[in-house]
């Protein structure tokens, strides 16, 4: 097998030695013992082979690469951290990533790869990667089932995730064994129902969970988020959830020790399902009153008023470190007195 690899390798060098018409115009920088090649903006349609072999950043930002031949990468054997953002491509192939076993970090975000055309086993020879982002990929998100297909299974490793958010996400597979993913953000996000079952096939040790601009409204139910016992962060700054319905999904979450709650902009007009003016209430605020918060952010939700003292019954304001509340629409002086109260 090794034997193989390394023909089919030479091969490819050569091959590529005699079709390369122009040396790509990366610059090389050194610092310490680390060093880097950017070659942005290139127009690169293959990933060049004229580098030094000892580079461990490897920067190909904004090329017009389409895909990745097997093999790219394999003779920059220490490469660590490797962008491949803000290009073309479309797709993968199964030895892409190949002889690049020590890569920690690949950014593949805004491309044009579909979170279903992922080739089974193409990530199997980067096991140790602990940081993905593959978000920003799909413009326009589909409406049917779409099965994941990152074929994650082999990134035992993996703590940092980013991925798009299909509209009906099939989600099961993709994530076995990914034991050690602890921050997962979906971007772009056009999910629009998120039942208790939908996380159900993540990873349980998951401390920060990021739902940002998902562009259109989407209902969840009320036990959703109670698969994440680890839960420290939560963001859905930008969705269409509406605060009354976000409040809610906190249902799980009660007792939690948190350092961030993000809630900033959640609001819309366009959401018919309730009331654009948000009044605070004793009933609405019950469940977020019980968690231990370090930074809460609920600017930006046309909150109108605040009934019955309901931001002064927070059990553990001694958890508090920051708490922005900007731009809502209640006065100010009721304000002053709901937090003279509150920090008294
Ligand atoms: C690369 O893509 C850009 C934008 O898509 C295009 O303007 C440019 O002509 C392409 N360059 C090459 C070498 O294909
Ligand atoms: C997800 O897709 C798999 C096929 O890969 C299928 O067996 C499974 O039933 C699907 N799950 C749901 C909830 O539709
Ligand atoms: C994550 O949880 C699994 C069991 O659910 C455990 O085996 C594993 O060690 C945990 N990983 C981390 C990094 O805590
Ligand atoms: C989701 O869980 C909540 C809380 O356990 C429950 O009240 C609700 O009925 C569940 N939704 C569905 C569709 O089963």
């Amino acid at each position: 097998m090794y034997k193989y690899q390394e023909q089919k390798w030479i091969m490819f060098v050569l091959l590529f030695k005699f079709v390369q018409i122009s040396k790509a115009n990366c610059k090389i920088q050194i610092e310490k013992v680390y060093k880097s090649a950017f070659c942005w903006h290139q127009g690169l349609v293959s990933v060049p082979q004229d580098l030094p072999v000892d580079i461990n950043r490897l920067d190909l930002r904004w090329n017009n690469l389409t895909t990745i031949q097997n093999y790219a990468f394999a003779r920059y054997t220490v490469l660590e951290h490797l962008y491949i953002c803000d290009n073309q491509l479309r797709s993968l192939m199964i030895y892409s990533f190949c002889g690049v076993q020590n890569l920690q970090l690949l950014a593949l975000s805004g491309n044009k790869l579909d979170v279903s055309v992922y080739p089974y086993g193409v990530f199997r020879p980067i096991e140790n990667l602990e940081y993905l982002d593959a978000s920003r990929n799909m413009k326009n998100g589909k409406t049917d089932e779409v099965v994941y297909s990152l074929a994650f299974n082999h990134l035992v490793h993996l703590r940092e995730l980013h991925v798009d958010l299909v509209s009906k996400p099939n989600l099961s597979k993709s994530f076995m064994g990914m034991n050690s993913l602890q921050k997962l953000w979906f971007d772009y996000c056009y999910i629009y129902y998120i039942s208790n079952k939908t996380f159900t096939s993540l990873p349980k040790n998951i401390t920060e969970l990021r739902m940002q601009n998902c562009k259109s409204f989407f209902t969840i139910e009320s036990d959703a988020l109670r698969h994440f016992s680890s839960l420290n962060a939560l963001d859905f700054s930008g969705s269409h959830i509406h605060l009354h319905q976000a409040l809610r999904s906190l249902y799980p979450l009660q007792n939690y020790r948190m350092k961030e709650i993000n809630f900033h902009h959640i609001t819309y007009a366009s959401i018919t399902r309730y009331d654009y003016d948000v009044i605070l209430s004793k009933e609405m605020m019950k469940y977020i009153a019980t968690i231990c918060i370090q930074t809460l952010d609920i600017s930006y939700n046309n909150i109108v008023a605040i009934k019955e003292m309901s931001l002064i019954m927070f059990r553990h304001p001694e958890c508090f470190i920051n708490v922005i509340l900007s731009a809502n629409r209640f006065g100010i002086e009721q304000m002053e007195i709901e937090f003279l109260y509150f920090f008294y």
